[in-house]
């Protein structure tokens, strides 16, 4: 049987999954294709039962879902058990389904990739604590990142992350971190601040930012945010959040194909999709 891939959310229209995972099979002239299923909260458990039937070969999983298809699942790896989410499925032998949560490790492979490996002593602030955040601080300590500090409008819920931690992490407020920005080597912003029509463009103040600190956005619609763009005047290096999207998929596609796509195939494709940036 022909393979099949999907991407399962609420909304699904402007996923660019489909895009990229079917560019990377044609590149390699794969026999296989990748689609977009519309699947409801209330329709999760039959949805996801007629794909099993149907034989699906492995999916990706967007929000509302990335919680709720733990539990029907046959399997977990234990970083996604750890964080909580699953984005990446897997279709084993036995046939068998496995969740596998590649947000996370895709960032860190987006940071690397434009700015290398060896910066892994740097004091580390990330912006945010909602899932992202959680995803992305997870695999920075388990890739090796342990200088950790999670800001946030809501304290609680960064300390709550920090206490979780394999590592020693700290909590600030937004304006402690604002205080003591210069501090920080690497900071990433994971709040939806700076996303088209988002209520609001900056989580903190930029103005003690160090002109060789390292900014990374997850936000990549716009690909420079209001964030990156006030970094980059003051001097910080950027990455924008398309990498992190490239590379969670890029994971994904290794998981269902044993090949690790290259990032150069889709990025053109994908400037193009969201406007030519
Ligand atoms: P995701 O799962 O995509 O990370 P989320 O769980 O809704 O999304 O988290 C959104 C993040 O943006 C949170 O860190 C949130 O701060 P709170 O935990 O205090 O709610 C942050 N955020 C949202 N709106 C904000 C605003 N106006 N100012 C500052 N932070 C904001």
């Amino acid at each position: 049987m022909k393979k099949w891939y999907a991407v399962i959310g609420d909304p699904i229209e402007h996923s660019m999954s489909p895009l990229m995972h079917n560019t990377w099979m044609n590149a390699e002239e794969r026999d296989g294709t990748y689609i977009p299923l519309h699947i409801t909260k209330e329709n999760l458990v039959e949805g996801f039962n007629g794909m099993k039937l149907l034989g699906c070969s492995g999916f990706n999983v967007t929000i509302p879902h990335k919680e709720a298809i733990i539990p029907l699942l046959d399997d977990i790896d234990p970083l996604a058990q750890k964080m909580g989410a699953v984005n990446t499925v897997v279709r084993q032998l036995d046939g068998t389904y496995k969740g596998y949560n590649t947000d996370g490790l895709g960032f860190v492979k987006s940071l690397e990739d434009a700015v290398g490996t060896h910066h892994k002593d740097k004091r580390v602030l990330v912006i945010g604590a909602g899932g992202a955040s959680r995803g992305i601080c997870f695999a920075l300590a388990q890739e090796g990142y342990t200088k950790l500090s999670i800001a946030n409008r809501t304290v609680a819920k960064a300390q709550a992350i920090c206490d979780e931690l394999d590592v020693v992490a700290t909590a600030y407020s937004l304006e402690e971190a604002a205080a003591s920005l210069d501090e920080f080597g690497i900071i990433i912003q994971t709040t939806s601040a700076g996303l088209n029509n988002s209520a609001f463009s900056l989580p903190l103040s930029l103005e003690k930012l160090s002109n060789t600190a390292i900014v990374a956005d997850i936000v990549y619609n716009p690909l420079m945010t209001p964030f990156l763009a006030q970094s980059q005047q003051k001097g910080a290096t950027v990455v924008t959040g398309l990498g992190m999207f490239i590379h969670q998929g890029a994971l994904a596609y290794s998981y269902w194909n044993d090949v690790y796509p290259t990032a150069d195939t889709v990025k053109p494709v994908l400037l193009e999709q969201l406007g030519g940036n």
